[in-house]
């Protein structure tokens, strides 16, 4: 199995990636570590702790962050970020966790993870602002030669989602994006928003979960439906009917170590983010220029297979028993 360790912000859809990684047989996720995000630090642990009892999971969680890398605070307080927070309820719908975080805090505990020679192999997936892995490689820089892989999800080549130009996890906190993608890590995979949303779920694909029928599986169902619905009163009154779909961004991190070709299009380039930009903060900059000076950094996934993300979903929670 492909091991690996989690930095998220759960929050809907890291609880999807959660959820599918616990369960496919092909993925081992040897720890989780919790980061200020989609809601604070406190409830992303809860909401992870949550997901991992509801799944009868155990894996060790370790609370990170509480404020980005080098800002105080968000750019925009989290109060005023209606469209996040709605969609991503402080609580998951789930029973209150069982089980309680370590003691250690997840930025030591990343050092000392990959500073162990036992964990050459463990990939990194971050699913949330880059703060944890950012603060792990300003306090050991050896770290950046010692992590062999890094998926992470976050910007936009074309728009972003909370501003034009910036995605959520980037823009949250991108001085630790830029320090992240500037640390000389080998082998860095960015899933942009262009990437996930050409690969929207839908109420069908939440239909085959609730027939797999394990708590996980209907777990995974009932948090993409949540999004469907967050997505359908968004786009009330817009042109067009049909049958809504939404990206549901997070879990194609984890499909990707599983089922590299999930992504269709992808492109070698040097990428960056902006950190001083009025209105372009946050915003993510893939120079594909044949002339540009700084060498790749990055391989940038723009588009993604439909097909293989819901293989992998279903190889990821299993088939239904029979018909
Ligand atoms: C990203 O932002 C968060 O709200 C989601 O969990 C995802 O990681 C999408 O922009
Ligand atoms: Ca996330």
């Amino acid at each position: 199995a492909v091991r690996f360790i989690h930095d998220c912000d759960t929050g809907s859809d890291d609880a999807v990636a959660i959820f599918a990684a616990t369960a496919h047989p092909e993925l081992h996720p040897i720890a989780i570590t919790t980061v200020n995000g989609n809601v604070d630090v406190a409830h992303t642990t809860e909401n992870t702790l949550r997901v991992l009892d509801h799944a009868g999971a155990r894996v060790p969680v370790y609370a990170g962050a509480t404020r980005p890398f080098v800002r105080p605070d968000f750019p925009v307080p989290r109060a005023v970020l209606n469209r996040a927070s709605q969609l991503h309820p402080e609580y998951l719908d789930f029973p209150v966790a069982v089980s309680r975080a370590e003691d250690q805090g997840a930025v030591s505990f990343l050092i000392d993870a990959y500073m162990d020679d036992a964990n050459a192999d463990v990939a990194l997936v971050a699913t949330g602002p880059l703060t944890n892995v950012a603060l792990a490689l300003a306090t050991e820089p050896r770290l950046a030669a010692r992590i062999p892989r890094l998926v992470i999800m976050g910007g936009a080549h074309g728009n972003g989602n909370v501003t034009a130009s910036a995605e959520f996890n980037f823009w949250v906190d991108p001085e630790a994006a830029e320090a992240v993608l500037s640390a000389g890590i080998r082998d860095v995979v960015i899933v942009t928003l262009d990437a996930t949303h050409s690969a929207p779920l839908s109420g069908a694909d939440c239909d085959v979960l609730d027939g797999i029928g394990t708590p996980a599986a209907r777990g995974a169902a009932q948090l993409i439906r949540h999004r469907l619905e967050h997505d359908q009163a968004a786009a009330s009154g817009e042109e067009g009917g049909g049958e809504v779909a939404s990206p549901v961004h997070d879990p194609m991190t984890v499909a990707y170590l599983v089922r590299p070709e999930l992504f269709t299009e992808t492109v070698r380039a040097h990428a960056s983010v902006e950190t001083s930009g009025g209105r372009t903060l946050g915003e993510l900059i893939v120079d594909t220029r044949p002339w540009c000076p700084q060498p790749p950094n990055a391989t940038v996934a723009l588009r993604a297979s439909g097909q293989v993300y819901r293989e992998f979903l279903r190889a990821a929670f299993g088939q239904p028993a029979s018909g």
